[in-house]
């Protein structure tokens, strides 16, 4: 079974692995299988890699599908990276992920574990997500069924997404279920204005080409934010684009636009100008407003971060007079969110900008008991740090899909506050956390809530507390 060019027949596939791979068991032996395949495919695999104990390999031909199976409702799927699960029931995404946090919580963390509440599913299955960023290209990628009879491309520019495993190739996009009318009005638009007036779309190898990327969020509260990058100014064909997509698309509350001459994408170090509108946009969650420009960070998912900072506030268990620390707080909207509860928060996060952000953020809101700082937080969370700003009694801490540095978790072990909130991206890091913090706090509850349906992606809410004989 270790040879090269091995395929493997009728394989069962039996289940979801980390980052929604799916996974067949044969002999003892762990077999990934890539190429769509869901539990209950019957496949044949060819394998790539190949070890003694696991080997990883692709769907090649099925021999039977899935009984469950549903048909994709988008006309991309299969060509684009996004919502890869369309082919499975939203219930049964679901239990996927409460089985993939149940996996790693024990698999990994070797933990003592409370019932898991249900996943929280998400109230919007499509037309979820309040920001997106599609990339123009000369590469466009095809699939086979556009291509012309003898195998060439019929057009070169693309505006939508980048292909997985292609990096210079984008598939034009027509219709996203991402986010609601007008995005879909607005990207397609100024493609068509675009190739009707010969602008040109930038090559990612031959680093040339006008137009690079478009950025467009969307809020609960109506309001929506165009930004365009561009390679290098042409006000002329800039404003007459921009007036052709506010005469053509109602319902655009900002037009921006941000010149990048570099050889990467991020606009991080770039200064976004406003064409049309006040610049930014609103988003509300409970009676709560955030400002978002188009730098700032926010939960991509409007209507689930609501729900998933509701699980977090409940979890903090606050009575009024509590010091909450908001660990990675980014734009600082988890430490607003619990400020009515708490006596006093205290945010750390990295970036800078994200800092100033919270801190308007909380002005705008009234928060008069939240303070934030920019730094490392190991870094930060230091003796002195937490002699000047008072003992934690509930740490809430979000951190990246890395998870936690070692060094802050076992900071967190000399502090020893009362109460830690754990909201996670990533089960398997927040695991590797957990069984190190197991030497003082047990796991009280645990909630996964779905941001992110037709996806593997999955959020985690963990409540510790410290057990009483510490
Ligand atoms: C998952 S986001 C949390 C965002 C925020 N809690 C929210 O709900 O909007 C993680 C944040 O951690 C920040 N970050 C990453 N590494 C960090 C570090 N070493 N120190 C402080 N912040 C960090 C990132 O910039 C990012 O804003």
């Amino acid at each position: 079974m270790r040879k090269k060019n091995v395929i493997l027949e009728n394989v069962p596939v039996s289940a979801y692995a980390a980052e929604g791979k799916a996974l067949a068991r044969i002999d003892g032996k762990v077999i990934f299988i890539e190429g769509g395949v869901v539990p209950g495919d019957v496949v044949d695999v060819r394998l790539g890699k190949n070890k003694k104990d696991w080997a990883e390999g692709k769907a090649i031909r099925f021999h039977s599908m899935a009984p469950n199976r549903v048909d994709p409702f988008c006309e991309h799927f299969g060509n684009c990276g996004g919502c890869k699960w369309q082919m499975l029931p939203y219930s049964l995404q679901l239990e996927y992920k409460q089985q993939q946090v149940a996996d790693n919580l024990q698999r990994i963390g070797k933990l003592e574990l409370p019932p898991m509440q249900p996943i929280l599913g998400s109230r919007h299955t499509t037309h979820y997500r309040n920001k997106l960023e599609f990339t123009f290209s000369n590469k466009a990628y095809l699939p086979a069924e556009e291509l012309n009879e003898d195998g060439s491309i019929p057009r070169k520019n693309a505006l939508g997404f980048h292909v997985p495993k292609l990096f210079d190739k984008v598939l034009d996009i027509n219709t996203c279920y991402l986010q609601a009318e007008p995005v879909n009005a607005i990207r397609n638009t100024i493609r068509e204005y675009a190739l009707a007036n010969e602008l040109s779309f930038y090559d990612i190898r031959a680093k040339e080409g006008w137009l690079r990327n478009l950025v467009i969020r969307i809020c609960t509260t109506g309001e929506v934010m165009v930004n365009l990058v561009i390679h290098h100014e042409d006000k002329k064909a800039r404003e007459a684009l921009f007036e052709h997509l506010l005469a053509t698309v109602p319902g655009i509350t900002s037009v921006l636009y941000t010149i990048n001459p570099k050889l990467n994408d991020t606009i991080f170090d770039l200064e976004p100008k406003v064409y049309f509108g006040k610049g930014y946009v609103e988003e509300k969650l409970e009676d709560f407003t955030f400002k978002i420009g188009p730098k700032s960070f926010f939960q991509t998912n409007t209507y689930q971060g609501e729900a998933l900072y509701q699980v977090t506030r409940e979890f903090a268990g606050l009575t009024g007079t509590e010091i909450v620390y908001d660990l990675y707080c980014g734009t600082g909207s988890i430490g607003i969110f619990v400020s009515r509860q708490a006596g006093k928060v205290v945010g750390i996060e990295l970036i800078k900008e994200a800092i100033d952000d919270a801190i308007e953020n909380a002005a705008r809101n009234n928060v008069n008991n939240a303070q934030f700082f920019a730094g490392d937080v190991v870094d930060i969370c230091n003796d002195a740090f937490f002699a000047q700003h008072g003992q934690p009694d509930v740490v809430i801490t979000d951190p990246p899909r890395a998870g936690m540095h070692e060094k802050l978790v076992n900071k967190l072990l000399e502090i020893a506050a009362p109460r830690i909130v754990y909201v996670s991206c990533n089960p398997a890091t927040q695991a590797r956390d957990l069984a190190l913090l197991d030497a003082m706090y047990s796991v009280k509850r645990i909630q996964p809530v779905d941001m992110f349906p037709h996806t593997h992606h999955i959020e985690n809410v963990v409540l510790l507390e410290k057990r009483i004989n510490h």
